[in-house]
């Protein structure tokens, strides 16, 4: 079953053909150097952008897979949530309009579902060979959520810690603003932070420490760098950028990897998946599976690094994943985005 797969949840017009867990395709037109000096996201701005993209993101993935034209596609699946209501329209509407012109089957997607699955879509040539090997927690780390899953199996999800303020990538994203950075602050703060090896100079405070709690809060944490930046002079922050980068990051991180690991013990997982734009931090990625390794676990990451961010390929994944269970959308007119969509409105009853 050929599914062609459409994102627009964000700042990414992304298209992807599939099949199964194999990408044959996957074109994105990215809009994020539009919002490098607006600090984030222009929803009115994303929404043309998308519609001006989407036809030309989606020929271009039906071209490199090499299906060709739409006639040959089995499936659309696309994004319905969560994300930006007028981006979000721009996939959806696109999407119904094949699904009823060449009269295949339409099968909506949960953005965040596509992130849990990521680590498991292959190339086209079927890599990596991962199997499940349930139950896992998932780490959703991205510009918008940051989520603890308890990936029970295929379509089964419970949430067990979530932010209650800021997500993890806007904590990362508003930190690099405060020292005077663009968006998005992610790789800058990874940057600034590797330049001083990670060093944790300033040591701010690690919200939420206690272990019977499992939600995250960042708004704090931007709050302390906010007050050590303003009591500098301008010309001693620019002498400890680095270290009140790496500082950050480190205080970030460690909130996430504990979290992890409180989880794991309560709920006696040893396997964990993280995914997200986030997930792509190297340093995360090397605090992650320390901690793991130490608990006796094993960690799975997104093979290839578009996997990480938004695209269409993780969607494609999920849209096969629900096809093969025959989940389509019944009344394909009436799909409409939902842009607060929680994992629990896609698990299965
Ligand atoms: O998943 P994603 O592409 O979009 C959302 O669904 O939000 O994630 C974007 C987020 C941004 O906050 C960005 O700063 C962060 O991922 N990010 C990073 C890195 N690259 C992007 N965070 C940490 N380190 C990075 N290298
Ligand atoms: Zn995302």
């Amino acid at each position: 079953m050929k599914i062609l797969a459409i994102d627009t949840s964000c700042d990414e017009t992304s298209a992807s053909v599939v099949i199964g867990r194999r990408v044959l395709s996957h074109v994105e037109y990215s809009q994020v150097l539009m919002y490098k000096d607006w600090g984030g996201v222009v929803p009115s701005i994303a929404k043309r952008a998308h519609q001006e993209r989407i036809d030309w993101v989606i020929e271009r993935a039906l071209k490199i897979s090499k299906v060709g034209k739409l006639e040959s596609i089995d499936a659309v699946a696309v994004t319905y949530g969560p994300g930006l209501a007028i981006a979000l329209e721009v996939g959806i509407l696109k999407a119904q309009e094949i699904a009823k012109k060449y009269k295949i089957p339409l099968i909506a997607v949960n953005h965040m579902e596509g992130h849990l699955y990521s680590p498991f879509v292959q190339n086209s040539k079927g890599n990596p060979k991962r199997d499940f090997s349930f139950p896992y927690i998932g780490l959703l780390v991205s510009g918008g959520h940051t989520e603890m899953v308890l990936f029970s199996d295929i379509l089964h999800y419970e949430i067990i810690g979530e932010t209650l303020d800021d997500a993890a990538g806007e904590a990362l994203d508003k930190a690099a603003r405060i020292l005077g950075f663009g968006y998005p602050g992610g790789p800058i703060i990874e940057r600034l932070s590797k330049e001083v090896n990670n060093e944790d100079a300033y040591q701010f405070p690690r919200p939420m420490r206690s272990s019977k709690i499992f939600d995250f809060s960042f708004s704090g944490l931007k709050t302390a760098l906010l007050y050590k930046v303003k009591s500098l002079s301008e010309k001693e922050k620019n002498s400890q950028i680095n270290f009140l980068a790496s500082s950050f990051q480190e205080a970030v991180f460690d909130s996430l990897v504990n979290k992890t690991k409180f989880a794991m013990r309560k709920w006696e997982i040893k396997n964990i998946l993280l995914g997200g734009g986030v997930a792509v931090n190297q340093r995360l990625r090397i605090k992650l599976k320390k901690m793991v390794n130490l608990e006796g676990g094993s960690v799975k990451f997104p093979t290839y690094k578009y996997l990480n961010f938004d695209n269409a390929a993780m969607i494609g994944y999920v849209g096969y994943i629900r096809a093969k269970r025959k989940i389509f959308v019944k009344n394909i007119s009436k799909l409409e985005r939902i842009p607060r969509l929680s994992l629990l409105q896609s698990t299965l009853k």
